[in-house]
Parts: C-alpha cells; structure tokens; sequence
C-alpha cells in the first residue's frame, strides 16, 4: 500500500462515518430515539479517528511532502482551512451533546451539527480523493518518499494509542452499524 492508496482507503472508513452520522441526524430531526452513548461515540470517533488520526496523517505528512510540487499549494492549502472548519463543528457537536447529557433539550442543535459534519465529509473527501488521483496519475512522489510516509504515518498511528486503539475505533464503527436506528430509515 503506497502512501496516497493509505489515505483514499481511510476515506473509505470516513464515509462509513459519514453515513452514520447522516441517519442518527435523519432519526433525531424525526424524533426517534437515540442513546447518548451511541451520539457520544459517534463523537469519539470523529475526534480520534478522523480528525487526529487522518487529518493528522495529512497535516503531519503527507500535505508538507506535497505542497511544493506541481503546483499542489493551492488545493492544500484549502483543505487546510477545510480540516479547521471540520474540527469546529465536531468542537459544536461535542458541546451539544454533553449539554445534552446534562439536561438540556439539545436534539435540534445536535441534528444539526451531525448533517453538518456528513456534508463535510462528503465535500472534502470528494475533493481530496480527485487530489491525489491527480498525484497518482502525475507520479508525483517517489517512491523513496512514499517509503517515508508510510513511515511517519506509523508514527502517526502510535501518536493516537497505536494499532490497538484503531482496531477500537474501527469496532466501534462496526457496533453502530448494528444498532437498531441505524438498520431502519426514518419514519
Ligand atoms: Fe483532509
Ligand atoms: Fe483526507
């Protein structure tokens, strides 16, 4: 696996994010009910897993090996400013939720910042995924470099609890699948 392959195949995870952040937004605008631990895992897991752990890769690695090549700066420094506004909605998302936890009726806001953070997903994984196909069709890192990546992705890894804690994350994902609010579309 080449150091662009890594990063399309967690967009692939991400959007499995993405789709159960959609249908617990979908359910809560409908009224169902969803258990908080299930929203506050769903937090979780953006938090560490797509935000510290991808975002992370991408900001720590992969982007500073790239932005000096063809004309790459541009399209980095956008989704740059793209993680920023990631991270300010899982910042309202989180806040929402704990206020919810603790009493206040947060189900609008909470909606709310869930389909947010789905059409974020959706955008900028979208607009990532058609960036590195043109890495990959310009040949743009070598693979000496490649190498290297793959390297500091590792060290990446281990910054966020190492194989175990992703092997957590990526259970997580799979426990959500099998909740019942997830197997059913709104009423
Ligand atoms: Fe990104
Ligand atoms: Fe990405």
């Amino acid at each position: 696996m080449d150091a662009t392959y890594n990063l399309k195949q967690d967009h692939v995870i991400i959007r499995r994010v993405r789709d159960i952040a959609q249908r617990c937004s979908d359910k809560l605008y409908a009224n169902e009910n969803i258990p908080f631990e299930d929203i506050e895992i769903i937090s979780v897991i953006i938090e560490e897993f797509v935000d510290r752990f991808h975002h992370g890769k991408e900001e720590k690695a992969y982007f500073p090996q790239t932005k000096d090549k063809d004309g790459f700066g541009e399209d980095i420094r956008k989704f740059l400013i793209e993680h920023e506004l990631g991270r300010r909605i899982a910042l309202m998302l989180l806040r929402e939720t704990k206020a919810w936890r603790r009493g206040v009726d947060s189900r609008e806001p909470v909606a709310r910042f869930l389909k947010s953070y789905a059409v974020f997903i959706t955008d900028h994984t979208g607009k990532e995924d058609r960036f590195f196909d043109l890495i990959e069709k310009k040949r743009s890192i070598s693979s000496r470099e490649d190498e290297m990546l793959l390297k500091h992705y590792a060290a990446c890894k281990d910054q966020v609890g190492g194989n175990a804690r992703i092997d957590q994350m990526m259970k997580l994902i799979d426990y959500l699948y099998t909740r019942e609010w997830m197997k059913t579309s709104p009423e």
